[in-house]
């Protein structure tokens, strides 16, 4: 009897009427690729949405976190999400050029007068819309993830925008940036993160600009004589998945996910906040790289050699939004 009411269970699972007990026990498993360590704002982000994933949803979703370049670098990561071979990633806005020309907004040299002036904007109606930017192309903005202001660094000090003159600094892959050290007539170099600290170490490149987390859980102060404290551009990211995996997902866990991930998202604007003062500390403390500060009329001469570069781009990133940052930085 138990024999015939097993063998008729099992046709019925095979025909598709009722569900098998292991299909329906299955865990959604979301890998998550992204290029720092994870002792950065980013890293630690990535690690405790996993945590709060395993608290809440254990045994139904499952995160596994892939940091520093393991699985994907900077280019790869992109299509790997297309292809759904991972879910999450958490790439700079800078790198979506190829999915987005609007997120170079946030390359404008000297836009953002300060973190709190970035998350003003990203909280605004302006700013969330504009997390919908990459969706036709496949990939759906969960949220936006806040790594900091910008610093610049070589191998001699950079006081005047003329210090920069003739010399290689590494950027992200964006337009934006590319025109930015054109206009102090130096030569940017796009190339992965992962690629940064070999090639400063070994003269390839002459300098570069990042966050002072970055600086630091990288190393480059270790192989840059100066760094500025020039605050002139801002290094934010974009939570990202793929549309049709996040849509795929039963409705209740998708909800839960959603507020998991705005939690992690406060939380990550919290790391960044301190990131950027201890990481600071401990660069300087190091005494390996000399910390410069421009005074007022230093930092005046590079916003007007760099503010030029938006004119060059205002069609594409909207005159708007432009416009909107300005508003949010007289608030900030
Ligand atoms: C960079 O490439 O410099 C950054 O986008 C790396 C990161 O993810 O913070």
């Amino acid at each position: 009897m138990k024999k015939n009411i097993k063998l008729i269970a099992s046709s019925l699972i095979a025909m598709g009427l009722i569900a098998s007990p292991v299909a329906s026990a299955k865990e959604i498993v979301i890998k998550f690729s992204h290029v720092t360590t994870e002792a950065t704002p980013k890293g630690k982000g990535a690690m405790l949405l996993k945590k709060m994933v395993d608290e809440r949803l254990g045994g139904k979703v499952r995160v596994e976190v892939y940091p520093s370049s393991q699985l994907y670098g900077d280019k790869a990561v992109l299509k790997a999400l297309l292809l759904n071979d991972v879910q999450l990633a958490a790439p700079s806005l800078s790198k979506f050029s190829k999915y987005t020309k609007q997120w170079a907004l946030f390359d404008l040299p000297f836009l953002f007068k300060n973190p709190q002036a970035l998350n003003c904007f990203t909280d605004s109606a302006k700013g969330q819309a504009l997390l919908g930017a990459t969706e036709r192309k496949g990939i759906k903005g969960l949220g936006y993830w806040l790594n900091g202001m910008k610093q610049i660094s070589a191998n001699h000090p950079l006081i005047k925008p003329e210090d920069a003159k003739g010399l290689k600094f590494r950027i992200m892959s964006s337009d934006v940036l590319k025109a930015q050290f054109e206009a102090v007539d130096a030569n940017p170099q796009k190339m992965a993160f992962s690629e940064v600290y070999n090639a400063l170490a070994t003269g390839v490149i002459d300098g570069q600009e990042n966050t002072w987390s970055n600086i630091r859980s990288k190393k480059f102060f270790e192989v840059q004589k100066d760094t500025t404290i020039s605050n002139h551009g801002v290094l934010e990211y974009a939570l990202v998945t793929n549309k049709r995996f996040w849509n795929s997902l039963p409705s209740d866990i998708r909800l839960q996910l959603d507020q998991i991930i705005t939690e992690v998202t406060a939380e990550v604007t919290q790391f960044a906040l301190d990131a950027a003062v201890k990481d600071m500390k401990t660069v300087a403390d190091s005494g390996k790289t000399n910390i410069h500060t421009l005074t007022d009329a230093q930092k005046q001469q590079w916003v007007s050699a760099m503010k030029p570069v938006w004119s060059q781009f205002e069609d594409q990133v909207g005159k708007d939004n432009i416009a909107a940052v300005q508003q949010c930085n007289a608030k900030n």
